[in-house]
């Protein structure tokens, strides 16, 4: 007897979105609920969602990915209402930016608590049911910033998506006997709400950062603009291309930046990397 089992019988594939209250997420749900998938968009405050609700083949419920009882929840809701799930989109993030010294303690956990043990709880609470099922997929949002560094004063954020990179492929080898998948998108970036959320740290008494951050300061006042080198329906669609098995890859690359930084990390050794990126913004 299965325990997630009910008597709905779903043909449609299902896929469960966390943070889709805006940016790629948001975008992602609208997408997928288009090419007929049932779509579990879940975000932090559903209460204030009306445009997604009103879509026929998307369920809207509350998901704090920092909260493993409300992941628990819409598992559970998410099955009751589609029959089965398919395909989950660790996709929620934040970005706690500026340099570490400067950078609250509260902000130092947080980053680690959204970004990677956020995915950490995502990925457990699902764990018993696609092991019953035999089968899912986890779809995982990382960056460029998750194989190099690509920005400076971002060393929280690039720690949290190195992290979520080795968890990612730590997992392979005890998911893969249970035929569970396990990919990793790795965007540049694109236009969404990141910028307007990210936690920039700056000191009024400490001088000594003063001038990277504020060449940091612009470049990221920049990213998550209309015109970023990715657009984000470029990203949409490597998502459904990975979800829906045309693309296999473990990892997807997106955006020319991304793959220009990645290439010359590649090529370069680490050291005259970190110089050209450092001559950027400290000279
Ligand atoms: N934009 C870029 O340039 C870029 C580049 C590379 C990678 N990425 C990655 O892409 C992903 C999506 O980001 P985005 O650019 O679309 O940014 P976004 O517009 O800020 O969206 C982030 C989403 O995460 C949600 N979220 C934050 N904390 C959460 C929590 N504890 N539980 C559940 N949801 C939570 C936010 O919901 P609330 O509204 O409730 O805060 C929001 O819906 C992130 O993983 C990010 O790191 C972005």
């Amino acid at each position: 007897m299965n325990n997630f089992a009910n008597n709905k019988i779903e043909m449609n594939k299902t896929i469960l979105i966390t943070g889709t209250s805006t940016g790629l997420g948001r975008l992602a749900a609208k997408h997928f609920a288009e090419k007929g998938w049932n779509v579990i968009a879940t975000m932090r405050s559903p209460e204030k969602e009306d445009e997604l609700n009103s879509i026929a083949n998307i369920k809207v419920l509350k998901l704090d990915i920092t909260e493993p009882q409300t992941i628990q929840q819409a598992i559970m809701d998410g099955i009751d209402t589609f029959g089965k799930i398919d395909v989950v989109v660790n996709n929620a993030g934040i970005g706690m930016y500026g340099a570490l010294e400067l950078t609250a303690d509260e902000d130092i956990d947080r980053q680690y608590a959204v970004n990677v043990r956020g995915p950490i709880n995502v990925i457990k609470s699902f764990l018993p049911y696609f092991r019953e099922q035999r089968g899912g997929k986890f779809i995982n949002v990382s960056s460029v910033m998750g194989r190099s560094t690509a920005l400076p004063l971002g060393s929280l954020y690039n720690m949290s998506k190195f992290a979520l990179e080795g968890l990612t492929e730590g997992l392979y080898f005890e998911l893969k006997p249970l035929n569970i998948e396990l990919h990793l998108v790795e965007p540049g970036g694109f236009e969404s709400n990141f910028g307007n959320n990210i936690t920039f740290s700056k000191s009024e008494t400490i001088r000594d950062y003063d001038l990277i951050t504020s060449n940091v300061g612009a470049v990221l006042n920049a990213v998550n603009k209309p015109g970023a080198t990715a657009s984000p329906l470029s990203i949409v669609k490597t998502v459904y291309n990975l979800a829906s098995g045309k693309n296999n890859s473990f990892r997807t690359v997106v955006g020319k930046d991304a793959k220009s930084v990645l290439m010359l990390r590649k090529i370069l050794p680490i050291k005259i990397f970190l110089n050209l990126l450092s001559k950027r913004f400290i000279n």
